[in-house]
């Protein structure tokens, strides 16, 4: 069965632009975002790893660490790093996987047949501290990624994993959140002192917490 939100992201140790990488060791006590690309020296995927290198110091900031992978080997993320940067203005600081048999993106099904039976897709999975699946999000190869998104996202995971909050639609750092359904009003009180304002009984906003 496919990999599910919740299940503990597979281990493995693979060859990188950085070495070898034993996956959950690489990742220490942070977060981790595993995303794959479908192939070398091709323009939409070179926009994509020069931007999340731009962003690299962002995920620094969050605690993650960037792992890019494709069915292409080393050698060839190599070369094609120079591109990345000549098309781009970034170097490579994170490690791109070489994943030439398929062992990492079968791990994760990052292959889907009816797409392609040798490319993998744009999977992005994030990863947590305690090695589970928090996020999976799919996009076809004629789609670059939004990596704002992606740092949208993890903000919301990492806030809603130290306090009893969720996030509204198009939600981002520095906005109001909800209070859980499951703490009454007076807990709420104690719980989130600058207040609460209720919109319906299961609808309460407070500024974000940690700010
Ligand atoms: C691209 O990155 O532009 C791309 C890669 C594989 C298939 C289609 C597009």
């Amino acid at each position: 069965m496919a990999l599910q939100l919740g299940d503990t992201a597979p281990d493995f140790t693979a060859d990188s632009t950085e070495g070898t990488i034993s996956f959950h060791e690489y990742l220490g006590d942070g977060w981790g975002i595993l995303f794959s690309h479908p192939k070398d020296f091709t323009p939409v995927c070179t926009t994509e790893l020069g931007e999340v290198a731009r962003l690299k110091g962002e995920f620094d900031k969050r605690n993650t660490k960037v792992i890019g992978v494709s069915v292409d080997n080393v050698d060839s993320h190599k070369q094609w790093a120079q591109d990345i940067t000549d098309a781009t203005g970034q170097k490579l600081n994170y490690p791109i996987l070489g994943d030439e048999e398929h062992r990492v993106a079968d791990l994760y099904d990052m292959i889907h047949p009816n797409a392609s039976n040798t490319l993998t897709v744009r999977s992005v999975f994030i990863i947590g501290p305690d090695k589970k699946v928090k996020l999976i999000i799919t996009y076809p190869a004629s789609t670059g990624r939004n990596f704002d998104e992606i740092l949208r996202v993890l903000d919301s995971l990492q806030l809603t994993s130290d306090y009893q909050v969720s996030t509204p639609v198009n939600w981002k750092d520095g906005d109001d959140v909800i209070i859980a359904p499951a703490i009454d009003d007076e807990a709420a009180k104690e719980k989130f002192p600058k207040g609460f304002r209720k919109v319906k009984s299961y609808l309460r906003y407070t500024p974000q917490p940690n700010r």
